[in-house]
């Protein structure tokens, strides 16, 4: 058993001993009790977390504690087989971790070109499970966005990457700091779309390679140095897909991991399992956060009944749960080694608002492009 999941057991059952609730956590309120204190003494181990000051670490144990009983709430409300806790940003606000791994701007207008909607087909045959993951260097590294809201830059780079990889049986690592540097349509790090990134591709007739043009994690604007390096991985246009989940399934399938942009206000304290959200607990019409979606499946029944020491066991499914693979962009030590699994069918937290795609290609004459209106 890892530390996490042993942490998450036993922190459960302490909780429920001691009847602790939300009102109790936020207030400030003298000694805490010892056990929270040893827990976030493994959490700090866990993460190397240290803190510059006595009053910078009251602080901190507060918003861990708090953190703690919102994921309490969270497991509470879960409907899938999900697991909330203990994650690396259980020490951040809300508002904190928006600001270092959140949270673009919602979009309010869509782009002219790639308007296009992929064709109903795709929905005829779908395969009961796919999982890019499994085929051999299809999917490339978690990346991690830290300190710049770039979610939507690197998910449009992990869907050049597994599309190129796919089709041309040739590991790329695309810039991302290009697709920030030479952005005109979106705002860098300070927030995006996927299609200012396309558009970005497009205009610069390519992309860079990673280790030729590397991330920076800077909040502040660059040059952009397109023309200095040579380009290894092109786009033909991007497109839209269906909102029909069968649809997307079945494009996922026959042509590799696409971009979604879902609502992210479930995932800080994800650990792992299959997410199933109401429209209430995860409002689908505010999206905030894209991913690239690598795959689908079903549950096994058994997994709705590993967590067993929580309360809301009795409304734990006992059916499968049909779900998505998703790829974050949050390093490996987030969720299921950097990806987490939501619940398929319903779209859950917006998953079918904007599924997104680039169709990857050799270079080709260029095409004015702009910004979408
Ligand atoms: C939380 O604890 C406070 C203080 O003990 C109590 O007044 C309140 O009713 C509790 N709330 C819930 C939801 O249990
Ligand atoms: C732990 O964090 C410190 C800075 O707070 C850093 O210098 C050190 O390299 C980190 N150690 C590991 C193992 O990441
Ligand atoms: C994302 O959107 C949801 C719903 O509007 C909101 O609750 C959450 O705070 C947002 N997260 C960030 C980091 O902006
Ligand atoms: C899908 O969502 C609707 C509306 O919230 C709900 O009534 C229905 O039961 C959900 N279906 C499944 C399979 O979860
Ligand atoms: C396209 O690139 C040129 C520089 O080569 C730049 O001036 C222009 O703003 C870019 N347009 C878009 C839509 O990115």
């Amino acid at each position: 058993m890892t530390l996490t999941a042993h942490l998450s057991c036993f922190l459960a059952l302490w909780m429920v001993g001691q009847g602790l609730n939300n009102s109790l956590y936020t207030q400030d309120s003298g000694p805490r009790p010892m056990e929270l204190i040893e827990i976030f003494k493994l959490f700090q181990v866990q993460f190397n977390r240290s803190y510059s000051s006595p009053a910078e670490y009251a602080r901190r144990l507060d918003i861990f504690a708090h953190n703690l009983a919102q994921a309490q709430r969270l497991q509470e409300e879960d409907l899938g087989t999900a697991e909330f806790g203990m994650t690396p940003f259980s020490d951040l606000t809300e508002e904190e971790f928006g600001q270092l791994y959140g949270h673009q701007k919602i979009p309010e207008r869509y782009p002219t070109v790639g308007k296009k909607v992929e064709s109903e087909k795709w929905g005829e045959s779908v395969p009961p499970t796919c999982d890019w993951r499994k085929a051999t260097d299809i999917i490339s590294p978690i990346k991690d966005q830290e300190k710049c809201n770039c979610c939507w830059a690197i998910a449009a780079a992990d869907n050049i990457e597994a599309l190129w990889r796919i089709r041309y049986r040739q590991i790329v690592d695309v810039s991302v700091q290009e697709l920030l540097d030479c952005d005109r349509c979106g705002n860098g790090c300070t927030g995006g779309f996927v299609w200012d990134a396309y558009i970005t591709v497009l205009n610069n007739s390519g992309l860079a390679s990673e280790k030729d043009y590397p991330f920076q994690r800077h909040a502040k604007p660059h040059r952009c140095l397109a023309k200095k390096y040579k380009k290894v991985a092109w786009i033909q246009d991007f497109i839209m897909l269906s909102s029909n989940e069968q649809v997307i399934a079945g494009y996922l399938a026959a042509h590799g991991p696409i971009t979604v942009t879902i609502n992210m206000e479930l995932l800080q304290h994800y650990q792992k399992g299959v997410i199933k959200a109401t429209p209430s607990t995860c409002d689908p019409r505010y999206v905030n956060h894209s991913v690239l979606l690598v795959g689908f499946g079903k549950s096994k029944t058994e997994e709705g009944m590993q967590a067993e020491m929580t309360s809301s066991q009795s409304r734990k499914p006992r059916h499968p749960t049909p779900y998505w693979i998703l790829k974050n962009s949050w390093g490996a030590h987030w969720g299921e080694k950097g990806y987490f699994r939501l619940h398929r069918g319903n779209n859950t937290c917006g998953i079918t608002k904007y599924p997104f795609t680039a169709r990857v290609g050799q270079p080709v004459k260029k095409l004015p492009v702009s910004c979408p209106p």
